[in-house]
């Protein structure tokens, strides 16, 4: 895909004179770079964020639009800066207090995402390319599936939809583990105008029924089971479970269809899963391969609006109700496109293996539409990074000739404990760029990356995203942009951050702050499912005009951009966002327990943990079965990611005198930093900080998180 002219390599200097530690991309990396010159990034950069909608323009036209690219659009923000509608793709109000915020993108124009991702592909004669190399939790599982046999699937499972009742508009829940099946799943949606909204397979039955209720879901795509490691996880039992729930709130899906996905026992030897029967319930239950097995397989994509929206993806939210955060067709699908091509310097034939699940947005964009839409072929691994050995990942690149690898600081770090010969013991012949995404870095873990898993010679990309940004906002174009571990560095083609300080000011020069977007990108999320108040008041009410992450960042002397980590009740424990009070919300469902508080504390693989303080109902003793019956709440209710690391109980809890728990204080006790505790001046008791404190100290074992 050639969306912008690579630039001609050789002339004019890569800026390497940036202060600070800096890394470059080598010699060879450079010779097949897209982009190898700072001033060339700069010019593109300019262009894109001046004149968006003619860098958008050039990239519209690598797609397919069944009326050609409509330019004529209502153009509201053009028709109000009096320089006349014609000509623009964008239409957006990012001011909360002008109007609503609207934000439009190609709207008129018609196009089908699964068209692009899949029959345009085959359309330029690679068909026979693998688009999939799946890989499962045993070593022995492997399959491929090439652009044809996948096109072939889905249009088979999207007439199985249709035969369901599935209509445009219509949401199908998806709760699968990684697997050729839960890539056909959204694909046959997008191909009928359905929205996915696809649950990751590790959240609990309640979870999955909240999501189920909130998207309003007509439809559920499960599994018998998996496997993970020697973990057998029983995901029709739990969508069992879950629909019982969603019946109780009156909430009925038409069917249930369920993919074979655990392997057939081996009779040698007694398989954990042999016994595993699950429920089959003719009135709602089908299986997937009897359904596809007589399902024709030709269907015609519907021709939806650019603007018609393609998934709805859950995130966590600060008032402890996830957010079902709405993508559209053609914004997500350029930008995730484009992304995909420059980050991972995305080469014709390229093997790609992000190890990311699908029910993410980094599954989303990177395995399915970034990867499909640039033909590239994707490792899809089911397994867990440690089993059988700490150098499964290792093995994958080596025998799958994988060229470049994306993954999350929580698995560098895991894997990194257990020393270099696992990743000595493999070759990394084919490897060339590696990338991460999910929190910040620590600079040991990425020079170990840089050095033991990139031989010295990969770039590192460390890219910066949100679920609701769609694709990454920040990162080093490899090749181009000089790296710094721990920093994302500079921003992408058509994005603008900015620092501001809390009363709104843009920072300029080296400076800290909150960190926040100008101007909408195409892949920018719309809105929140059924709830487009929460939607302002997120992400633009804060700073009007601007669109407001929740992180912080620093900025450094060379513009380079350092996000520090999240402002709001957020955490982010292995790279996944979770809410303080979805946490505190099934903590608070033991009567015995009167009051919570989850605070985060640093943690040496996770990133971060959840550390909770507890105080209990009066005549309540604190034992060691209250704590796993607490523990094991928080796994029911929202899965085992969110499992408390650290349980306190404690007779109060730190409150301000208008009654409100002061978190930062709890977080720097949890973190046993307690030498400089801030502000205290509008606490109402103070004697119950150095309690606090004294527990922290003797129930703790203040080594971060360790139990
Ligand atoms: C954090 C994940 C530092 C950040 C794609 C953000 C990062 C949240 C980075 C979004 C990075 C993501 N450096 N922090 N490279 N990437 N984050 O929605 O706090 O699950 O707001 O999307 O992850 O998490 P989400």
């Amino acid at each position: 895909m050639d969306f912008v002219a690579d630039n001609d390599n050789n002339n004019g200097d890569n800026n390497n004179n940036l202060l600070g530690e800096t890394f470059t991309a080598s010699d060879k990396f450079l010779e097949r770079a897209h982009i190898t010159r700072m001033d060339y990034y700069h010019r593109i950069y300019q262009l894109s964020v001046q004149n968006p909608d003619a860098f958008w323009l050039n990239i519209a036209e690598q797609f397919y639009w069944h009326n050609g690219i409509q330019r004529n659009n209502n153009n509201t923000r053009a028709a109000a800066a009096g320089d006349g509608a014609d000509g623009k793709l964008f239409d957006y109000n990012f001011d909360v207090t002008k109007g609503p915020i609207n934000i439009r993108f190609m709207s008129g124009s018609k196009t089908n995402a699964c068209y692009n991702l899949v029959d345009r592909i085959i359309d330029k004669g690679l068909g026979d390319r693998i688009a999939y190399i799946w890989i499962g939790n045993d070593l022995n599982e492997r399959k491929t599936i090439t652009y044809s046999e996948l096109k072939r699937n889905v249009c088979k499972f999207a007439n199985v939809l249709k035969i369901q009742g599935i209509r445009p508009g219509y949401r199908v829940a998806i709760y699968l583990p990684v697997s050729l099946e839960l890539v056909t799943a959204m694909l046959a949606c997008s191909r009928i105008g359905a929205v996915h909204t696809v649950v990751f397979a590790g959240f609990s039955s309640q979870s999955l029924a909240d999501r189920i209720i909130d998207a309003n879901c007509r439809l559920l795509v499960t599994a018998d089971g998996t496997v993970r490691g020697n973990k057998l996880i029983k995901l029709k039992d739990i969508s069992d479970e879950s629909l019982v729930l969603c019946k109780h709130r009156n909430h009925k899906l038409v069917s249930c269809i369920v993919v074979k996905h655990l392997p057939v026992p081996n009779s040698c030897q007694q398989n954990r899963w042999s016994k595993y029967e699950p429920k089959f319930d003719e009135t709602i239950d089908h299986y997937w391969d009897e359904l596809i097995e007589a399902a024709s397989d030709e269907c015609q994509p519907v021709w939806l609006d650019a603007e018609d929206p393609l998934f709805i993806l859950y995130t966590s939210g600060s008032t402890g109700k996830p957010k079902g955060v709405v993508h559209t067709i053609a914004g997500y699908m350029l930008t995730t496109a484009l992304v995909f091509k420059y980050a991972f310097n995305y080469r014709d034939g390229d093997t790609f293996f992000c190890t990311a699940d699908l029910g993410w947005i980094t599954g989303h964009t990177a395995n399915v539409y970034g990867s499909l839409a640039n033909g590239a072929t994707a490792v899809l691994f089911d397994g867990i990074p440690t089993h059988p050995n700490a150098g499964r990942l290792w093995q994958i690149i080596d025998e799958n000739g994988v060229n470049s690898f994306y993954t999350a600081p929580t698995a560098v770090r895991t894997l990194m404990k257990f020393g270099d010969d696992y990743v000595n013991r493999w070759t990394m012949a084919k490897l060339k760029l590696i990338a991460l995404v999910g929190e910040p870095i620590n600079r040991e873990a990425w020079l170990w990356l840089y050095n033991v898993v990139g031989r010295g010679r990969c770039p590192i990309v460390d890219t910066y995203f949100q679920t609701e940004t769609g694709a990454p906002m920040i990162f080093p174009i490899p090749g181009c942009i000089p790296m710094k571990p721990g920093s994302a560095t500079l921003p992408f083609f058509g994005i603008v951050p900015v620092i501001l300080s809390e009363d709104g000011q843009e920072l300029s020069g080296p400076n800290s702050g909150y960190l926040a977007f100008k101007n909408a990108w195409p892949s920018i999320a719309r809105t929140i499912d059924g709830n487009h108040e929460r939607f302002e008041s997120t992400y633009f009410r804060k700073f009007p005009n601007y669109y407001f992450t929740g992180d912080g960042a620093v900025r450094d002397q060379n513009g380079y951009l350092w996000v520090t980590g999240r402002t709001d009740d957020m955490l982010n424990v292995s790279g996944h966002l979770l809410s303080t009070a979805e946490v505190e919300s099934a903590i608070l469902d033991n009567k015995r327990i009167a009051e919570v508080a989850a605070v985060s504390m640093s943690h040496p693989i996770k990133g971060e943990a959840i550390c909770c303080f507890v105080v209990l109902k009066a005549q309540q003793i604190y034992d060691l079965q209250l704590e796993i019956d607490l523990k094991q709440r928080v796994r029911d209710k929202i899965g085992a990611i969110a499992t408390p690391e650290c349980l306190f109980s404690v007779r109060a809890l730190p409150k301000t005198r208008s009654g409100k728990i002061m978190r930062r204080i709890l977080a720097k006790i949890a973190r046993n930093d307690v030498r400089e505790l801030g502000d205290l001046s509008t606490i109402s008791d103070e004697s119950v900080i150095d309690e606090l404190i004294t527990v922290r100290r003797v129930v703790g074992d203040g080594d971060s998180g360790q139990q």
